[in-house]
């Protein structure tokens, strides 16, 4: 059997959490991350047949029976994950038509998956039915996005826009956009069924006043999206009290699409 500390998703996983709280993304325990894992590679690491605890999820989620996902801890800190990665993190199997986890790793000191855990499970349904490749859901509060969104119109097209033109390479980055929903509890089912509705048109989804959601094929994609977002809403940030006497014209966001091809989301160009 191979050291689980080797299984590449893991390795990298634990770079990107520490990355992310280096960015200033995710104080306290704030974030988590999910990783869709192959159960037959996951088999050389470990013994799937030895379940150390089941938990109850809450929902449902037939799509997912039986598959494995590597996943932060509840109340764990970012910052804590390199040190103690087996207390911080868990590998997770789904059964009972996703009403319950098999808890297969980690999770060591007795603790659960990450209070998202819902909205985690139903963007990866929605995100494997456009793209079968989708393998990571990631959440954090990086401070210029959530910044916007107090004072930004939370239409989408309009923050979408703004986004575009702050940065030369949003466009191409985020073709589709970024979705947003408005405040809503966080933790819960409903929140969890109103992102995943979310992640059927945008990889990127802004939680008001909290944060926000990527979703892509790996940890590197996703960290991408959520980095050149959160650029962009800094640069708004910097600029938003000032006359704007320069912008990105919808021209050259037409351009930039062709050029690089991409589709920009109907619609969203004048
Ligand atoms: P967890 O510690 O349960 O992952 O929650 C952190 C968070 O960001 C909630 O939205
Ligand atoms: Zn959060």
């Amino acid at each position: 059997m191979k050291d689980v500390m080797e299984l590449k998703e893991l390795v990298e996983l634990i770079r990107t959490v520490t990355n992310m709280y280096q960015h200033g993304w995710d104080e306290r325990n704030g974030g988590n991350v999910s990783v869709l894992l192959d159960a037959a590679e996951l088999a050389e690491y470990l013994d799937l047949s030895r379940v150390h605890r089941t938990i109850p999820t809450g929902f449902s989620a037939p799509e997912l029976e039986g598959k494995c996902f590597l996943v932060t801890g509840t109340g764990k800190y970012f910052k804590n994950v390199q040190y103690e990665p087996c207390k911080n993190l868990g590998i997770v199997r789904l059964a009972d038509g996703g009403q319950s986890a098999e808890l297969l790793w980690g999770l060591s000191d007795g603790g659960r998956f990450t209070s998202e855990f819902p909205a985690h499970m139903m963007s990866h349904v929605a995100r494997l039915r456009v793209d079968p490749e989708n393998r990571v859901v990631m959440h954090c509060h990086p401070a210029n996005l959530l910044a916007m969104t107090y004072v930004h119109d939370l239409d989408e097209r309009a923050f979408t826009r703004t986004l575009w033109q702050m940065c030369t390479e949003c466009v191409i980055v985020f073709p589709e956009g970024v979705n947003v929903l408005p405040w809503m509890l966080c933790g819960t089912n409903e929140i969890g069924e109103a992102t995943a509705q979310k992640m059927a048109t945008a990889r990127l989804v802004v939680w008001a006043q909290h944060g926000i959601y990527g979703a892509g094929r790996d940890l590197d994609e996703t960290f991408g999206l959520i980095e050149t977002a959160e650029k962009a809403a800094e640069i708004y940030m910097k600029i938003a009290h000032l006359p704007r006497v320069n912008t990105i014209s919808d021209e050259a966001l037409r351009q930039l699409a062709a050029h690089f091809g991409v589709k920009a989301r109907e619609g969203y160009l004048q």
